[in-house]
């Protein structure tokens, strides 16, 4: 099989095991990885953190990105600009946020990032213990990642996101720490 129908397949298997998990399941997931990442050392030394705006069965990064900002933490989400290419915009506050095109929450303003960041939390489909990445198959964070310096890569993923191996390509980038509700990897 071609490698990028071996992704297409897990990307498939991926999204069916993620939304098997009940609302209330996820909820309580991603607070215990919330919950995580407050505590380790990387993201109390940080003092600028790049974190996406969780969309449908992804993990809940609501209360996460709440808490970046109450700590005043420099704060960038996501934002598409065309069919190839996502830039991190500076968030002050929530009320900034509106739905874009298919219903993710975008900033309206906010300037873009143009020097380093200390955290990036990146969603997935899929991770290996090797805390390589399985992304949603438009190569955005694999882009962003190869155009901007980002300390710290951190995957967050429910434990039945994580699979023994993935189909990788040269521009597939891993991540350097995976947070799940039952344990943090850290890269070796
Ligand atoms: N740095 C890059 N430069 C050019 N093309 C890239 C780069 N990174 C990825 N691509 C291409 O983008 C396409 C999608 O990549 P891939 O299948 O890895 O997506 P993904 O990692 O699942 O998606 P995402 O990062 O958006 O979650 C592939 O054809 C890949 O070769
Ligand atoms: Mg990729």
């Amino acid at each position: 099989m071609e490698l990028y129908e071996e992704k297409a397949r897990l990307r498939k298997e991926l999204k069916k095991r993620r939304h098997n998990l009940n609302n209330d399941t996820r909820k309580e997931k991603s607070e215990q990885i919330a919950q995580t990442f407050y505590q380790i050392k990387e993201f109390k030394e940080a003092s600028s953190v790049f974190c996406y705006l969780s969309y449908m069965d992804e993990v809940d990064t609501t209360r996460l990105v709440k808490y970046i900002l109450k700590k005043n933490l420099k704060l960038y989400v996501p934002k598409i600009i065309n069919n190839e290419e996502m830039v991190a915009t500076r968030l002050r506050k929530m009320a900034d946020l509106e739905p874009d095109k298919i219903g993710i929450l975008t900033p309206k303003t906010g300037e873009i990032l143009l020097e380093s960041i200390d955290i990036a939390i990146t969603p997935g489909l899929g991770f290996t213990k090797r805390c390589e990445r399985l992304g949603y198959g438009r190569g955005y964070y694999d882009r962003w990642f190869s155009k901007n310096h980002v300390k710290i890569k951190i995957g967050v993923a429910f434990e039945t996101q994580l699979v023994s191996s993935l189909p990788l390509e040269k521009t597939d980038i891993a991540m350097d720490i995976l947070i799940t509700e039952k344990k943090v990897i850290k890269k070796k």
